[in-house]
């Protein structure tokens, strides 16, 4: 495993980290043994980077995650979010209330801190107007947290944020259906040493290759209920773009990866070779997963020309057909 610097907090990531949505039960039903699979494999595989949220879950992930570590204390960097929960979301935010959520989370989580607390995509006037981010400065100065970061849905919410002077970190969307960051964004978040986290590399699975068009999935998990957008924003399911159409371009997407490389392996290696990006937060499903995606961090670089190849792909077949970009 490689490690890269998260931004001002100067911590050293494992490039590959891990998204722990899963364990609220948002991609189908997560039973406790197989969150500590998961939850076991990612420290079996050196990754020392968790995200999660107070809603995942309504905090079950953050409470699975804490009595995981609570029995298993090791180094590691957990982040969460707030900002979604339906006391705060969308015009709710209180200071007071702010505080008692990441109170929460720290109790679930079973810490004296947070390592990172991540603004969880409030809209772009609440973030704008700057009273959350000033309060997280309070939150900080006083030790609730140790950093805090912002994870947005708009590259304009993503520029406004990186100006901040104490910001850490931006948690972005940024995959093979979503190229735009990597010259919009990283230069601006390398310049202002703000880290970046990697959300959806896999777009929800769709980039693994392993899909069809005729796959169903649970009634409880978003890729059912939310593919379309009817739960939350439709760019956070298959990375906006419509199931059928993301299955067709994942299968044209293989016959561009290099010999003897899966398509797993081709997404997250192009992630990796953007030096902006401080880690890639994928989800799991089964331990073997997390085996899989972080041999990644072992193989070369692709060659230029495929990288190349991969831009042309983007902006002459996807592009046009990403949702939920403002
Ligand atoms: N607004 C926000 O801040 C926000 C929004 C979304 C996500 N996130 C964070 O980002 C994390 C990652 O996002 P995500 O889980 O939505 O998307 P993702 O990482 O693109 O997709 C995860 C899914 O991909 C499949 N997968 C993973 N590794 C695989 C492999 N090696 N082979 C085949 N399939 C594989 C699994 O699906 P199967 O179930 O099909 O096995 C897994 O559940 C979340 O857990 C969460 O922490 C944040």
């Amino acid at each position: 495993m490689n490690y890269r610097k998260l931004g001002k907090s100067g911590y050293d990531v494992s490039e590959i980290g891990i998204g722990c949505w899963q364990l609220g039960g948002d991609f189908g039903p997560v039973d406790d043994n197989r969150a500590n699979q998961i939850l076991r494999a990612a420290d079996d595989n050196q990754i020392n980077f968790w995200d999660t949220a107070d809603v995942y879950g309504a905090g079950l992930s953050e409470q699975r995650i804490g009595n995981y570590t609570r029995s298993n204390p090791e180094p590691r960097f957990i982040a969460t979010k707030v900002g979604r929960d339906g006391q705060l979301f969308p015009n709710g935010y209180t200071k007071a209330k702010v505080k008692a959520n990441l109170a929460g989370s720290v109790k679930r989580l079973g810490v004296e801190a947070l390592d990172l607390a991540q603004l969880h995509c409030v809209p772009t006037d609440v973030l704008k107007a700057g009273d959350l981010l000033a309060w997280m400065e309070d939150f900080q100065q006083e030790g609730l947290i140790k950093h805090f970061g912002v994870s947005v849905e708009t590259m304009d919410e993503a520029l406004f944020a990186v100006k901040h002077p104490k910001l850490t970190s931006i948690q972005t969307i940024f995959n093979l259906f979503r190229q735009d960051q990597a010259t919009e964004l990283f230069p601006a978040a390398q310049e202002n040493n703000v880290g970046i986290i990697v959300r959806l590399p896999l777009a929800s699975g769709v980039l693994s290759g392993k899909m069809t068009k005729s796959q169903t999935f649970a009634e409880t998990d978003h890729r059912n209920y939310n593919k379309d957008g009817a739960a939350f924003s439709v760019g956070e399911t298959f990375s906006g773009i419509p199931f059928t159409t993301a299955v067709d371009l994942a299968d044209e997407l293989k016959t561009m990866a290099p010999k003897d490389m899966t398509l797993v392996q081709l997404a997250m290696r192009w992630i990796l070779d953007h030096p902006a990006v401080s880690t890639v937060i994928t989800g799991a499903s089964k331990p073997e997963q997390v085996k899989e995606n972080v041999a990644v961090s072992a193989l070369p670089p692709l060659s230029s020309e495929l990288h190349e190849a991969l831009k042309q792909f983007y902006f002459n077949k996807v592009k046009q057909h990403v949702r939920g970009v403002m």
